[in-house]
């Protein structure tokens, strides 16, 4: 896994030039080739590019858009703007991470969810939304929550059990 991580990220920086300016392209697409940016990618980073690592953490963390921990196969992203907060935005969060057990930032053990907490997404009369692998939901209760949380994880069951018809199923791990 360190081998296949090291080549991803030699593949990526033989497309660049190592200089200053081309730091935050590469650490684009190496997110963009892994979801994240591990410790080790930045480390590789900061060694091709002749710099200590600290100065490619700096970069890293500065920029919201960056991701320094692997995000889960389903991702959430709780609205917090104005409209979203006074419609209960914060009862959505909660909501989320008492079920999944995870903090806002976080991803489940099984790297099945992650959570995350946004700013306006721009659809502001359908407050509180949720932004569900990329799709907007709107109107967001904990009622919807659960029922997303029971989908994904019956998709799940299904993913990793194979279909017999003895397959009595089982419940949800995140208590929905
Ligand atoms: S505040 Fe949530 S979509 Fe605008």
């Amino acid at each position: 896994m360190e081998e296949q991580l090291h080549a991803a990220v030699a593949a990526i920086l033989r497309q660049y030039d190592h200089r200053r300016g081309n730091l935050l392209p590469v650490l684009q697409a190496v997110q963009a080739r892994l979801g994240y940016l591990p410790p080790e990618a930045m480390e590789q980073i900061a060694s091709a590019f002749g710099v200590p690592p600290v100065d490619v953490y700096s970069v890293a963390t500065f920029y919201a858009q960056f991701r320094l921990k692997p995000p889960g196969r389903h991702q959430f992203k709780v609205c917090l703007g104005t409209a979203c907060h006074l419609m209960g935005g914060h009862t959505v969060l909660d909501c989320f991470e008492r079920r999944l057990g995870i903090k806002e930032g976080e991803t489940t053990p099984d790297r099945e969810f992650g959570l995350e907490r946004v700013a306006c997404v721009g659809c502001c009369a359908l407050a509180p939304v949720v932004v569900v692998d990329g799709r907007v939901e709107g109107r967001v209760s904990p009622t919807r929550v659960d029922g997303l949380l029971l989908s994904f994880s019956l998709e799940k069951s299904r993913r990793e059990t194979p279909a017999t018809p003895t397959n009595g199923g089982g419940g949800s791990p995140y208590g929905a």
